[in-house]
């Protein structure tokens, strides 16, 4: 069973296709405009209508197929999908007096309906220039807020239910209520969305597709190349090759973490290209940082080209892409190789047919498939790290001394992390050396060594962040350890900076 998510542009569209799934029920998103067709071909047992930024009276708004209300399907309509429903069934919608606007927090009173079962008032999140100043026939209020005497409205004969405020984000109380009461009470939706079946009917779709033939798959030790290979291993095992590719840019034992783990549990070919000294003899010298991005990208995909070499006879190629990545790149048919990829640079003309396991996934999915799988939790929760690796963590020339450097004070840093139960709190941690040498003072003796920089972020997508506010203590200790550790750095300094201005990585 499942639920198709309209997408109007709206910002949360993504975090209401997590809630459905999080309450075991899978969705999918549409674009707003998306054919009757093309709807009922997913056979979905209730359809989502995300907020978006348009009016509905505007010439250019997104509008849905006319005929979406009588498919006979119960239907959530939020925000502007709640003003959709309503301008399209025949309601009347209006631009608010801008002191009669709500942004923000308000507190809504529900009616007795099955949308808000159990529930009897709630802080909800609100945001929106328009209001149903008319509901269209059949549709009576079921909650109320100061400013808005239709927050939420239905017509529970059809199944029709709208909200003006945001049932999906944090800010509403009582929010897996009420899509718990949407999906089970009025859709009467069987959850039956898990990790399990989507590892077993993944199987089935790789083998289907790939039949007797062979793959080939480059693996760069993130999560997401790392449970795409344990998937496909479990279904076509020694006819997948793996090619990770070592540019000397990892992380202390990385490579040999990655070759480890997919030598020793999964059947597959692994071939393990040592290309360090290829790399760093073309980043010699080179300080510019979109130049060692250009010059790691192409050395990527020479190598890769290399390998590919010895897998002749593989026709498919299996990539990591998930869902969010799906979803960013506009939702448009027949994508090919997306251009951020995560190996850090794959020929754009591979003549490959794709194999993209986790493509309806989202990352908590995906963890939770690893883990399944058999791959070990450092590997599954293992925060992002870029395609150029330590690279662009090294701040002017890289040099094998410096790398060395680097892993030293990387490592100290997230084994605190791990050891303090905060590294799954942070979306990613990392250490940087920026090219500075400053004077210190160690066992009474002047000391002229490398500075070292920590980050931390929270984010939701990476776009935006904020740096993670550690304890005054945890920040002390971080440097005391280092510097203890790590003879060759006599300071430390945390990067306090948003995102933006700064960008998360420091090149
Ligand atoms: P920035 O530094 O742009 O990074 O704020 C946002 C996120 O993207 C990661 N990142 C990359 N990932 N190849 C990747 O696979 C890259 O070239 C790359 N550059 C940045 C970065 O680590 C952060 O998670």
């Amino acid at each position: 069973m499942s639920v198709i998510i309209l997408d109007f542009k709206g910002q949360y569209c993504q975090l209401i296709a997590r809630r459905v799934r999080e309450l075991g029920v899978f969705s999918k998103i549409l674009p707003g405009d998306a054919t009757l067709e093309e709807i009922k071909a997913e056979n979905p047992s209730a359809i989502i209508l995300t907020g978006g930024p348009d009016s509905v009276y505007e010439q250019d708004a997104i509008h849905p197929d006319k005929d979406l209300f009588t498919l006979k399907i119960p239907m959530l309509g939020i925000c502007y999908g709640a003003q959709l429903m309503s301008y399209m069934l025949g309601g009347v919608v209006q631009k608010a007096d801008p002191s009669e606007a709500e942004y923000g927090k308000a507190v809504a009173t529900y009616k007795d309906s099955p949308l808000f079962d159990g529930l009897e008032s709630g802080v909800v999140w609100m945001s929106h220039m328009d209001y149903i100043d008319k509901l269209p026939e059949g549709f009576k209020p079921i909650a109320t807020t100061k400013n808005c005497a239709t927050a939420a409205i239905a017509d529970e004969n059809r199944k029709f239910y709208a909200t003006q405020f945001h049932p999906e984000v944090n800010n509403t109380e009582h929010q897996k209520e009420i899509f718990k009461n949407f999906l089970f009470k009025i859709a009467n939706i069987t959850p039956d969305w898990n990790s399990d079946n989507f590892i077993d009917k993944a199987i089935e779709d790789i083998k289907s597709q790939i039949g007797d033939g062979y793959a080939i798959l480059g693996l760069s030790g993130g999560v997401d190349s790392s449970v795409a290979a344990a998937l496909v291993a479990k279904a076509i095992g020694e006819r997948l090759t793996c090619i990770f590719v070592d540019h000397g840019l990892l992380r202390m034992n990385e490579a040999e973490e990655v070759e480890k783990v997919f030598k020793e549990k999964f059947n597959v070919k692994f071939i393990k290209v040592d290309a360090k000294d290829r790399f760093l003899s073309k980043l010699k010298g080179v300080t510019e940082p979109e130049k060692k991005r250009k010059i790691i990208g192409e050395e990527f995909i020479r190598v890769f080209e290399d390998a590919k070499k010895d897998c002749t006879n593989a026709k498919f190629l299996v990539q990591g892409t998930i869902y969010p990545d799906v979803v960013e790149s506009g939702l448009k048919k027949g994508d090919v190789i997306k251009s951020h990829h995560n190996v850090g640079g794959l020929p754009e003309d591979v003549d490959f047919e794709l194999v993209e396991p986790l493509r309806m996934l989202f990352k908590d999915e995906v963890r939770s498939a690893g883990k399944i799988l058999g791959l070990p939790e450092n590997m599954v929760m293992r925060h992002p790290f870029p395609g150029p690796g330590l690279a662009i963590r090294i701040i002017g020339e890289i040099t094998e001394e410096k790398l060395d450097i680097l892993r030293r004070v990387d490592k100290i840093y997230i084994d605190m992390l791990h050891e303090k139960n905060l590294y799954n709190e942070i979306w990613q941690a990392f250490a940087v050396l920026p090219d500075i040498k400053t004077v210190g003072v160690q066992g009474d003796r002047r000391t002229y060594s490398y500075m070292c920089a920590l980050r931390a972020v929270r984010t939701k997508d990476a776009m935006t962040a904020e740096s993670y506010p550690f304890t005054w203590e945890f920040l002390d200790e971080a440097q005391r350890r280092i510097i203890n550790a790590v003879p060759e750095v006599n300071r430390v300094v945390y990067d306090i900076t948003s995102k933006p201005p700064g960008t998360i990585e420091w090149e």
